[in-house]
Parts: C-alpha cells; sequence; structure tokens
C-alpha cells in the first residue's frame, strides 16, 4: 500500500520528448561550444535526465529497475546524437579551412619580374669603368660636409658671392656648420688632404641644391675628376675628357669645347661643351639651336685650394672637372625631363633594365 502511495508521487517525465528535444537543440547549433552548453543542460550533474532520475528512488524495487533501464536508453541515444553532431561540426569546420586556406595549383604563376639597374646607375659603372682604363682611382666622401670642405677650402670664405649659386639644405643644431653637399667638389678636399701626389682621382656621388625644373633636381650627382701631378696641364684636361666623351658616346667624331667661365676653386676655369648628338653640331630643339651641350665645370686647380688642403703649390699642379651624368644619361638615351629618373615609376624605369 505504502509503495502504491508513493509511485502517485512519482511524476515519470516524457523521456521521448526529452531526447527529441535534445537530438532538436543539438542539430540547431553551429558552434562546437554551444554544443557542449546543450549537453550539460540535458546530461550534466544538474541536467534535465539527471534531476528526473533522483525521483527513481521513490519508485518501488521493480519498477525502479525498468524505468532506470528507460532512462539509460533516453542517455544513450542523446549521447549518440551528441558524438554524431560532434563529428558532423568537426567536418564543417575542417571544410572550411580547407576552402579558406586553399591553394589553387592549377593557377599560372605571377612570374618572376625582372630587376635592373637604375640608368643613372648604369651611367655611373660606364663612367667608373672609361676612367679606370686610363689609371683613374675611384673615390668616396660625406654626402653631408662641413662648410670648410663644400665652400670654404674651396677658395669661397663666408660672403663668397659665388656660394648663392649653391643654395642648398642646411642642418640644424649639429655644432658645426653642417650641410648637404652642393657639389663633389669637396671630395678632392678631403683626398687632397690625406694624399700624397701624384694622383689621378674621380668621385661620383649625389649632391643637393635648392633646385627644380626639367633639366635641374634638388638631388643629382656629379662626377668630380681630380688630376694632380708635376706638369699636368689644361691640354691634358681636354685631352682626357675629349677622349672620354667620344667613348662615352660612342662618337669618335664628336667635339669638344672649352668655354672661359668662372669657378672660385679654379683659375682659369672653362665649361665643357660637347657637340650636339642629336643633331651633330647643326642645331635642333635639345642643344637651343647652338649645335653644343654644356656637360662640365672645370679648370686648373687654385694655387689657394692646394695650400687649404696641404699641397705643395710650388712643386704641383693639375685639373679640376665636375660634370653632370644625369644629363650625360639623358643625352644618351634621349630623355627630356630629369625628374623621370626620381619617379621611381616602374613603366619609364623597366625600359632600361
Ligand atoms: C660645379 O658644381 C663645380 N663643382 C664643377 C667643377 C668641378 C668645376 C671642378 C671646376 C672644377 P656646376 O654648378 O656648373 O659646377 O655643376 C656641374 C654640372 O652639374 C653641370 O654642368 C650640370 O651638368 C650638373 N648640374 C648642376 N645643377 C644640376 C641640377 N640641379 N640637376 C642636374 N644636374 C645639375
Ligand atoms: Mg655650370
Amino acid at each position: 500500500m505504502a509503495h502504491r502511495a508513493e509511485a502517485v508521487e512519482f511524476q515519470m517525465i516524457d523521456l521521448d520528448k526529452v531526447v527529441s528535444r535534445a537530438i532538436a537543440e543539438f542539430s540547431g547549433t553551429n558552434d562546437a561550444n554551444d554544443l557542449e552548453h546543450i549537453k550539460a543542460r540535458y546530461l550534466g550533474k544538474s541536467g534535465v535526465l539527471s534531476e528526473a532520475r533522483k525521483e527513481l528512488a521513490k519508485l518501488p524495487p521493480d519498477e525502479r529497475r525498468d524505468v532506470g533501464a528507460r532512462f539509460n536508453q533516453a542517455k544513450d541515444k542523446i549521447e549518440a546524437a551528441l558524438a554524431a553532431r560532434r563529428d558532423e561540426l568537426a567536418a564543417d569546420e575542417l571544410d572550411s579551412r580547407l576552402g579558406e586556406e586553399a591553394l589553387d595549383v592549377t593557377l599560372p604563376g605571377r612570374g618572376l619580374a625582372r630587376g635592373g639597374l637604375h640608368p643613372a646607375t648604369r651611367t655611373l659603372e660606364r663612367i667608373e669603368q672609361l676612367f679606370r682604363s686610363i689609371g683613374f682611382d675611384v673615390a668616396d666622401g660625406p654626402e653631408i660636409e662641413t662648410d670648410f670642405h663644400n665652400f670654404t677650402a674651396l677658395n669661397q670664405p663666408q660672403d663668397h658671392p659665388a656660394r648663392s649659386m649653391h643654395d642648398t639644405f642646411y642642418l640644424k643644431g649639429a655644432g658645426q656648420n653642417l650641410l648637404l653637399r652642393t657639389h663633389t667638389s669637396p671630395i678632392q678636399v678631403r683626398y687632397m688632404q690625406h694624399h700624397e701626389p701624384p694622383f689621378k682621382i674621380i668621385a661620383p656621388g649625389r649632391v643637393y641644391r635648392v633646385d627644380s625644373d626639367a633639366t635641374h633636381t634638388p638631388m643629382f650627382h656629379q662626377v668630380e675628376g681630380l688630376w694632380i701631378d708635376e706638369a699636368v696641364s689644361l691640354a691634358d684636361l681636354k685631352g682626357v675628357l675629349t677622349d672620354f666623351l667620344r667613348k662615352f658616346f660612342e662618337d669618335e667624331k664628336l667635339r669638344t669645347r672649352f668655354r672661359p667661365s668662372f669657378f672660385p676653386f679654379t683659375e682659369p676655369s672653362a665649361e665643357v661643351d660637347m657637340s650636339c648628338v642629336f643633331c651633330d653640331g647643326a642645331g635642333c630643339r635639345v642643344c637651343g639651336q647652338t649645335g653644343w651641350l654644356e656637360v662640365a665645370g672645370s679648370g686648373q686647380v687654385h694655387p689657394n685650394v692646394l695650400k687649404a688642403c696641404g699641397v705643395d703649390h710650388e712643386k704641383y699642379m693639375g685639373f679640376a672637372f665636375g660634370m653632370g651624368p644625369d644629363r650625360l644619361t639623358m643625352l644618351r638615351y634621349g630623355i627630356d625631363d630629369l625628374r623621370l629618373f626620381y619617379d621611381g615609376d616602374l613603366r619609364f624605369l623597366a625600359q632600361f633594365t
């Protein structure tokens, strides 16, 4: 009797409903974490099944075994559904990762772009090679120079008017008077300070001026030349430069002209012009109808410069020149705007590779 009364208190939950609700919830989520939370709600310590199973104690032992078996079946079904859904989600995850990271091995390659030397670099290498072949060494110097090396030692004291032609970029607060060199001539100074004549050098490098138009850029290149010995004259200067230009432009008929000019660091001084490579001297748009193109400044090294650099000016003499290789590059390749060199446009640069 007592058993029967307790049995009435026992509220049997609908296990089939619980199982189908769990299965529906499992397939309702696509998230592996979420799936484990749902599992906990059904199979966990205080989940639906465990809570309902506590009621079993109220049943008489024979019925308890029977109902307990049904609980176990329900639990097995839920666990099987859970395992199946776990596998599905893992497979989905793998599929989408494979999709995202897919390598299409049938795609054609992008191809390797061929690199190449900048036209200005090509010219510098060509100049070095030609001068080395007649015994010149290659010297180097800093792009940030002292006022002394860039101007004073080159016979241009503080208030010399020629300084205004070399407007440049000054560095603040550096203690010394530092500036971006305006020409490669300070390399001559450094070289003479540290070497005993005789010597023959060229010194290529970047230089800076406040300048900007189709044939002038704020940064450009120069190649300095210096030959000091006991009897080096202007005749040697003419021979070396004429020969160099003929070889550079591969034109044995190319002519040069030395036009009187002024530089504080040479005396006498001359601008070096060459016959126009486009019209052979007849006159065209490139040479402004003159038949001539200016390519360098030059002259006999001023005794004051030799003195400032510690060279015995009674014993030694020689010449120096400074040419603009960017301009030589424009002439050699027929380029009409110097700014193209420094725009970094691959469509332009790729033509020289
Ligand atoms: C000088 O710079 C002298 N130091 C050259 C020199 C050296 C004379 C040794 C005597 C003895 P100049 O300022 O003229 O000279 O420049 C020389 C060359 O540099 C010019 O003929 C020109 O080809 C080139 N050049 C000058 N300014 C620019 C610029 N802004 N952009 C490109 N090339 C330039
Ligand atoms: Mg000049």
